[in-house]
């Protein structure tokens, strides 16, 4: 993050801007608008900035900017003059008095920059791409301003009006946010909307009468392979709406980017042979935190009941008496298979799948062979990188063809998405020259030959 996004106050505070034409004049409409006295140094004004300046009680100067203009004691400055050299001018004199000054559309001479904003006050987004594209952030602004309802700045005013009544009822901050969670989400928020206030406040004076301490609860969410954009609507409410997120080393960093951002995250992270919590540890840990009344997102890659273990944790929760749901996610085999441009079946190659572990059971995996040596089969192998060759070996020593295709699939769906195609006889040997890392899936069946037609995605 290059730059942090702060919200100023600027009521009654003295800020100038130099220059004095329409440039000048959209950014005073924001100061003034704000609250701010508003100075302006130039050698000609237009009326209507001039309008403006008197109405926010400052002064006008018709004059040459001098370094000395910004000895007077302002919060901020802005350089809004069509003369690239005095409006550098004005950053230098302001960074030396250690000023807040922005340079209208020239970057390099700003110390902060003005968001596009989306105003439904008291509630205030903007949007910022620190100069990258002002086009983009408009453009975003615009799409916000369609998803924002007006009335939004009255429920923010009527929540205001409610906040120390509400922090006195319910002291801890954890169940005051759930309070208001819900109370967003009731038919109150309508009511403030339709401008209904005598009825909003009897619905918040009941619903705080009412309120008792949440209890605690798990979501058993699957984030899918990793891409963000394959999350559920489902899985992306709880994970904004959880006090605590526990999450795998497959989850993706974008992934927790949009978890809940005061939300505590615990890894709980395993790699093959390296657990970094045990089992038992995660199931106690999901209990002891539902029990202390917490919202708890265990955050797991891809589909929670597929190779997951999330049978294991929700049967520890069940045996405690924790409530609990269960979020289904886009398991690896869906998500790698179609972003690798592979059909796990179709009617002219494969009418079943199967999903197989590989990991590796004491030494080597005990796979049911026979079963698996079927023409018009696809067989989707799950951690199954370190056992392949020997996979690969006995596929073949059970009678399938060594020709069958296969393909690796690594770091599926994510930016890093690397796709090796090989057959059963030389697909181990393709994991080192290629540079195949974990999490890798494997595909094996006829279908692979389709990616050739069907690959859309050019990553790998
Ligand atoms: C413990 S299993 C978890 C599977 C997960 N519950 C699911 O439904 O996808 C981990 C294995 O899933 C596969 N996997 C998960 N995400 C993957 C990805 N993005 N790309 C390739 N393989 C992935 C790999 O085979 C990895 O070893």
């Amino acid at each position: 993050m290059e730059i942090l996004p702060i919200s100023l106050k600027l009521q009654q505070q003295r800020c100038l801007i130099v220059g004095g034409g329409h440039i000048a004049y959209r950014k005073a409409i924001l100061l003034v608008k704000a609250g701010a006295i508003l100075d302006v140094i130039a050698p000609v004004i237009e009326d209507q900035l001039k309008t403006l300046v008197e109405q926010s009680q400052g002064a006008f100067y018709l004059k040459e900017f001098a370094d000395t203009d910004l000895d007077h004691a302002y919060r901020l400055v802005i350089a809004a003059t069509n003369n690239a050299a005095v409006n550098q001018r004005v950053f230098e004199q302001a960074e030396r008095r250690n000023l807040l000054v922005n340079s209208v559309d020239d970057i390099p001479n700003c110390r902060f920059m003005m968001p596009a904003i989306i105003d439904r006050s008291p509630l205030l987004i903007s949007v910022a791409s620190n100069g990258a594209s002002p086009v983009l952030s408009r453009q975003l602004r615009t799409q916000i301003e369609m998803l924002v309802p007006h009335g939004m700045g009255k429920l923010a005013e009527f929540s205001g009006e409610w906040r120390s009544r509400v922090k006195a009822q319910i002291s801890n901050p954890d169940e005051r946010r759930v309070f208001w969670e819900e109370l967003y989400l009731s038919p109150l928020k309508e009511q403030v909307f339709h401008g209904n206030l005598e009825i909003a406040n009897q619905m918040m004076a009941q619903a705080l009468s009412e309120w008792t301490a949440p209890k605690g609860e798990v979501y058993l969410v699957g984030a899918g392979p990793g891409d963000p954009e394959l999350l559920t609507l489902k899985a992306l409410r709880l994970m904004q709406q959880a006090d605590v997120v526990i999450y795998d080393r497959l989850v993706s960093p974008p992934i927790l980017e949009l978890c809940r951002r005061d939300a505590e995250k615990v890894y709980v992270g395993k790699a093959r042979s390296n657990h970094s919590v045990p089992q038992e540890g995660i199931n106690a840990l999901l209990v002891e935190y539902a029990q202390s009344g917490k919202r708890v997102c265990r955050l797991k890659g891809g589909d929670p009941f597929i190779f997951g273990r999330g049978g294991e944790e929700i049967q520890e929760l069940f045996a405690s008496g924790v409530s609990f749901q269960v979020v289904p996610g886009i398991t690896a085999a869906s998500g790698c298979a179609a972003y690798a441009g592979i059909p796990l079946t179709h009617r002219d190659y494969a009418q079943s799948v199967r999903f197989l572990t590989g990991h590796l059971k004491e030494g080597s995996p005990e796979l049911p062979w026979n079963e698996l040596v079927y023409e018009n089969q696809t067989l989707v192998l799950y951690m199954g990188l370190v056992g392949l060759e020997h996979i690969c070996q006995q596929l073949i020593v059970h009678g399938q063809r060594p020709d069958m295709p296969v393909a690796l699939i690594s770091k599926g769906t994510t930016p890093e998405q690397k796709v090796v195609v090989g057959t059963l006889s030389d697909i181990a040997s393709k994991v080192a020259e290629y540079h195949i890392h974990a999490p890798t899936l494997t595909i094996i069946g006829e279908v692979v030959n389709l990616r050739e037609q069907l690959k859309w995605n050019e990553r790998g």
